[in-house]
């Protein structure tokens, strides 16, 4: 069997907090990590716009990497899209998911808030899992407009405006009888790389819930069940990220996707 080839998927640099703990997970493993930053952010699309650029996209990825598994490594695109791309193309397809059922079984309070993308907020996906797994807990969903491109400016060396933090996430901050929000889902893979900043500026402190060492185990399994044979052509070297956008649309990107494990960009215009 070959080395594992994972190719991780997000719109921007979000999934790169999924991509460090699977290269923790699985440090042998060949990863490829592709942000369609054309599209960025996702939170903002029109539901059958995006799921016609998700196919799009992760179609002309699966040729060009010839993945063993392939990680949504984005909310927005998962709780819209994971069905269909599992239907288009015939190889494993891990997806993340806002952490609702771990939150509901930590939580004291029976107080749940879930930070996440306009779109996620919205999509089904999202309120059936509440519904199955959150039905005792009062949840409070935000779809945080500018969290996502908040975290990028940090990657990309610029200040974080702690004021406009502490507005984005205070709807999740919420009492009730005597009692507090004390679990937080970080419901978009963007928001871990703001986890200090968030934990500054909130009105107390509370569990912050990042599904990415659960979606690394769960690559790991999926690895173990699947045949990985060679590839057939030339792919790309572990370590390259590919760009959706003209080179010149990312320069300021480049340096964070390499300080992230990624130093090798490759451009696929979308
Ligand atoms: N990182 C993405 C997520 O997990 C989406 C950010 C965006 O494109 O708005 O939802």
């Amino acid at each position: 069997m070959s080395q594992a080839r994972i190719l991780l998927f997000d719109s921007g640099m979000g999934g790169l907090t999924v991509a460090r703990a699977v290269a923790r997970q699985l440090p042998d493993a060949h990863l490829v990590y592709a942000a369609d930053n054309a599209g960025f952010p996702y939170g903002a699309w029109k539901e059958e716009d995006l799921v016609a650029r998700i196919l799009d996209v992760i179609g002309a990825l699966i040729e060009k990497v010839e993945p063993h598994v392939v990680v949504i490594a984005c909310n927005t695109a998962s709780t819209i899209a994971l069905a269909q791309v599992r239907e288009a193309y015939k190889l494993p397809f891990v997806g993340t998911v806002p952490a609702i059922k771990p939150a509901a079984a930590q939580t004291k309070s029976g107080i749940i808030g879930v930070l996440a993308t306009p779109g996620t907020v919205s999509r089904e996906y999202t309120h059936a899992l509440i519904h199955t797994y959150a039905y005792h807990c009062k949840v409070f969903l935000h779809g945080a407009k500018r969290l996502a491109e908040i975290a990028e400016n940090k990657l990309k060396g610029r200040s974080v405006d702690l004021d406009e933090l502490r507005r984005e996430i205070a709807p999740v901050f919420r009492k009730r009888e005597g009692r507090n929000t004390d679990v937080v889902v970080l419901g978009c893979t963007h928001y871990p790389l703001l986890v200090e900043e968030i934990a500054q500026v909130a009105p107390w402190p509370v569990t912050y819930l990042d599904p990415a060492p659960a979606i690394a185990r769960r690559v790991a399994d999926v690895i173990d069940e699947t045949p990985r044979p060679e590839a057939l052509g030339v792919v790309p070297a572990h370590g390259t990220v590919i760009l959706t956008s003209p080179r010149g649309g990312a320069s300021d990107a480049l340096a964070a996707y390499a300080a992230m494990g990624f130093p090798l960009p490759v451009f696929m215009e979308r």
